[in-house]
């Protein structure tokens, strides 16, 4: 039930405090006023705490049980992160405050900027974009800058491999680019050859995701960069699944010129349904001018924004980026220390590994090979066997109290799920989904009934997302209403 069905006229849940202003009038123009009152749910507190109540309880998050989406990267967020970034200094302020009273935050912006660079071994960064796809936008329109300011107009493609995220190819033909894919060899990884054939004197950068998103390693990386380079292009960094390389390598080493992170998967910050997020997008030197304005400058101890940057391309987002991801990014980064980021790295691949070794049994694994933070399984055999369809056998993980993987995922295999268990999981919660999965099989191949019609215990059962994404209702609809 919704609020407005729960209403009855003439209830309250508060009452304004006798502030002791006269009646006062102001004049309304006669245009601006209301010709009937809103339409406003009426209700008392006790049963607005329990609508909401019940509503949260529905929801089902990584604080709730296991959630190994690939590629999103679900880890359990430290609540201590959550409380720092509550704290009022950072709550209360105001993006136009003047810079003097806001260089705490300021301050921490500008260490969080350093870390992450030392992080990635980029020179420089920005922490404006307010997610991966917005860091791959403002990324890719550097990557344009770049080229124009050497007079370079022909260089008109971006190269995407077909294992990317479709976010990839989005952003490059939003920054105006053709977008020439490239497919993946049978290991799953480049295709050297594929890639030389691709390149070329119209050819402005190559978007690679690495380990790429069948959570396999780019072997290859050296070479890859040093093709790139010499015909001339840059090499792009798509740092959503950076999670796996924490403190043992960086894109920076390995050549990429410019690399978007996503602070809200790797770094700490619930996520799911739609934000917030952040994606700092790092640089190398030669490409430092373009980043966005303002950029957060130190001038001896104050710091500063600085928006006299002449080739930059510009801003990107409305003030300075989502300022509590960053809060809870630079605690996370503070408290893991250098040897705790290491060890995030070393879990995340761990945990893959494992879980893949136990799934393979049940599931085979399209690209069998030693993963990094995530892996891919496909039921091909058995959807031709009992029909049931990787979709089922997500519906049916959900009764039994565990998060479906990502799924169909990437294009080039079919009937999958993309696995990526995250560090912060216990070996009992991966081998008690690898006992759900076996037992899901087993059901599929004595009752596939049983799985294609689930999910059964979920407080809505299949939902029709087709239709929810494309005519999606966002009004209540009050008797009577069009
Ligand atoms: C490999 C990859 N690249 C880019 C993105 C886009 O990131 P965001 O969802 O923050 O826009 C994702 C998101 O899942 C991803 O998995």
């Amino acid at each position: 039930m919704t609020l407005f069905e729960l209403s009855k006229s003439g209830r309250i849940g508060y009452e304004l405090p006798n502030n002791n202003i006269e009646d006062f009038e102001i004049e309304i123009p006669e245009h601006l006023l209301r010709k009937k009152p809103p339409k406003l749910p009426e209700l008392n507190e006790v049963d607005i705490v329990r609508h909401y109540t019940n509503l949260a309880s529905k929801n089902y998050s990584v604080d709730v049980d296991f959630y190994p989406l690939g590629s999103c990267t679900m880890k359990y967020n430290p609540k201590f992160n959550e409380k720092m970034a509550s704290i009022d200094n950072f709550t209360l302020i105001h993006p136009y405050q003047p810079v003097e009273t806001v260089q705490g935050s300021l301050s921490l912006m500008y260490e969080l900027k350093n870390m992450l660079c030392e992080i990635t071994g980029m020179d420089d960064m920005t922490l404006q974009p307010a997610a991966g796809a917005h860091g791959e936008l403002t990324g890719i329109l550097i990557a344009k800058a770049y080229h124009l300011s050497k007079g370079d107009t022909k260089r008109i493609k971006a190269i995407v491999p077909d294992s990317a995220h479709g976010t990839n190819p989005a952003s490059a033909r939003m920054a105006g680019f053709e977008v020439v894919e490239i497919k993946s060899g049978p290991d799953g990884r480049v295709d050297l050859n594929e890639l030389e054939k691709a390149l070329g004197d119209d050819v402005a950068v190559l978007m690679l995701t690495n380990p790429n998103t069948l959570g396999l390693f780019e072997k290859d990386i050296d070479k890859i960069t040093e093709m790139v380079h010499k015909a001339g292009a840059l090499l792009y960094y798509d740092g959503a699944n950076l999670n796996a390389l924490l403190g043992r390598t960086r894109p920076g080493d390995m050549g990429f010129d410019i690399v978007h992170l996503n602070l809200h998967k790797t770094f700490s910050t619930p996520h799911g349904m739609g934000g917030p997020g952040s994606g700092p997008v790092g640089v190398k030197k030669h490409l430092a001018k373009f980043l966005p304005i303002p950029e957060i400058i130190k001038d001896g101890d104050v710091f500063k924004l600085n928006y006299n940057k002449p080739d930059s391309i510009g801003m990107v987002r409305s003030f300075y980026g989502n300022f509590s991801v960053m809060v809870r990014a630079y605690v996370y980064i503070k408290t893991m220390g250098n040897d705790g980021l290491k060890k995030v790295g070393h879990m995340a691949v761990l945990n893959a590994n494992y879980l893949r070794k136990k799934v393979e049994k049940i599931m085979p694994i399209a690209y069998p090979d030693i993963c990094m933070h995530e892996f891919v399984s496909t039921c091909e055999n058995l959807t031709k066997e009992t029909g049931v369809k990787a979709l089922d056998i997500a519906k049916r993980l959900l009764d039994y109290g565990v998060h479906a993987p990502t799924m169909y995922f990437p294009l080039i295999v079919h009937e999958d799920f993309m696995i990526e268990p995250t560090e912060t999981e216990s070996k009992d919660t991966l081998d008690n989904f690898a006992e759900i999965l076996k037992k899901i099989f087993e059901e599929a191949r004595q009752n596939p009934d049983l799985v294609k019609n689930a999910p059964y215990n979920t407080p809505v059962r299949r939902l029709d997302d087709v239709t929810a994404s494309r005519k999606p209702i966002f009004k209540f609809n009050f008797k009577g209403d069009k």
